[in-house]
């Protein structure tokens, strides 16, 4: 099918492309664009043939329910009850990188649930994801934009590379800020259940309630337990580059030491390695490439390229790519929840 590519710079002067991206939601068609966490693949989430088509397009399990994109906090028309905590997390946090997980109502057909009484919703920080809500006129279903199973996409160049010829519209904007998903809280229980790590820690969330946790199944480093992750897309393999990954994980020396030894193997079997590291580290890496994510004392910063260092090394046609570890706090949380399983769980301790 063609797609349609248009790259928004300046939202005031180049308003016609939203609005034809809008018709195309609302007649039933498929858009891809940005939000402040990844780019998004999006059609009208009240439409159960439209919402079919996210699926093809990407490849995705019928299994994995959506994430509704709304343009306000007023959510009546789609969820039984909100509670108390969900009206404060709205205030604080929206728009933003927070999915709340509440019970829905019957408008929301079957397709974009994946057959659950329970769906995510959120409203995103980005201006031309909120007027392309608002043009439509309906709430927007959207998993991110990539093929499923590939890193997400963070700029409008991989959304292409993954989706052109696959969906009706893409729409392009500034890069996304976050880098990784919204975090997903389960409010339909109490305490509150984090689903998947995200840009919103549990430190922020355990502030409006201090039994806020993280659902244990993510936390396990196997795939071999009788603990299944509450939120059906993090079952699957993910984030996975053409490459295979390996984590290295320990004491920074230790780490940087035990990587340069494994290069040299890696070599000797005559294989193309890639190193993601830091700004603190990279240079210890000789005749090999090396990605630095930035600085480890800037996690924000590592979030934001880690699904790009995939892709980027994914382009150099490289065999291997170790990466770094980093420190399991605050949105080093979701940076390692996301390096995890794009190693399925090949982490080397040093
Ligand atoms: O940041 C984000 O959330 C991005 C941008 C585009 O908004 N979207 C995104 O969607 O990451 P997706 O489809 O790639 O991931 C949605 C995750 C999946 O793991 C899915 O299983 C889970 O959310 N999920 C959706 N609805 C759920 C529900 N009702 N109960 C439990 N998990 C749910
Ligand atoms: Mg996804």
């Amino acid at each position: 099918m063609y797609t349609k590519k248009a790259y928004i710079e300046n939202l005031e002067l180049q308003e016609d492309f939203l609005n034809e991206a809008a018709e195309v939601i609302k007649n039933g068609g498929t858009v891809a664009f940005p939000t402040e966490t990844v780019y998004g693949l999006g059609a009208n989430a009240l439409d159960d043939e439209a919402v079919k088509k996210i699926f093809v397009a990407k490849g995705r399990p019928q299994d994995n329910p959506l994430i509704i994109h709304v343009a306000s906090r007023e959510i009546d028309e789609y969820v039984e009850e909100i509670p108390e905590i969900a009206e404060k997390l709205m205030d604080k946090f929206w728009p933003g990188p927070l999915t709340l997980i509440l019970k829905k109502k019957a408008i929301i057909p079957k397709e974009t649930s994946a057959n659950l009484e329970t769906i995510g919703i959120r409203m995103p920080n980005n201006k031309i994801a909120l007027e392309l809500i608002k043009k439509s006129g309906v709430p927007i279903a959207a998993p991110s934009a990539n093929i499923s199973g590939r890193p997400s996409p963070t700029d409008m160049e991989r959304c292409v590379e993954d989706l052109d010829g696959r969906v009706d519209y893409i729409i392009g904007g500034e890069k996304s800020d976050v880098g990784v998903e919204s975090t997903i809280v389960d409010l339909t229980v109490d305490p509150p259940c984090i689903l998947r790590p995200g840009g919103v820690t549990l430190e922020m969330l355990q502030e409006f309630h201090s039994g806020a946790y993280i659902d244990k199944a993510i936390l396990l480093e196997t795939t071999n337990s009788d603990f299944k992750p509450k939120a059906p897309g993090m079952k699957y393999r993910h984030y996975a580059p053409k490459a295979k990954v390996r984590v290295i994980r320990g004491n920074k020396e230790k780490m940087v030491e035990k990587i340069i030894k494994m290069v040299h193997n890696y070599r000797d079997d005559n294989l193309k390695v890639g190193i993601i590291a830091t700004d603190e580290t990279k240079d210890r890496y000789k005749d090999v490439d090396v990605i630095s994510l930035g600085s480890r004392e800037n996690l924000d910063e590592i979030a934001r390229s880690l699904f790009e260092s995939l892709r980027a090394f994914d382009d150099k046609g490289v065999d291997v790519i170790l990466s770094e570890a980093f420190e399991e706090s605050g949105i080093g949380i979701a940076i390692m929840n996301r390096l995890k399983k794009a190693c399925g769980f090949d982490i080397i301790d040093v």
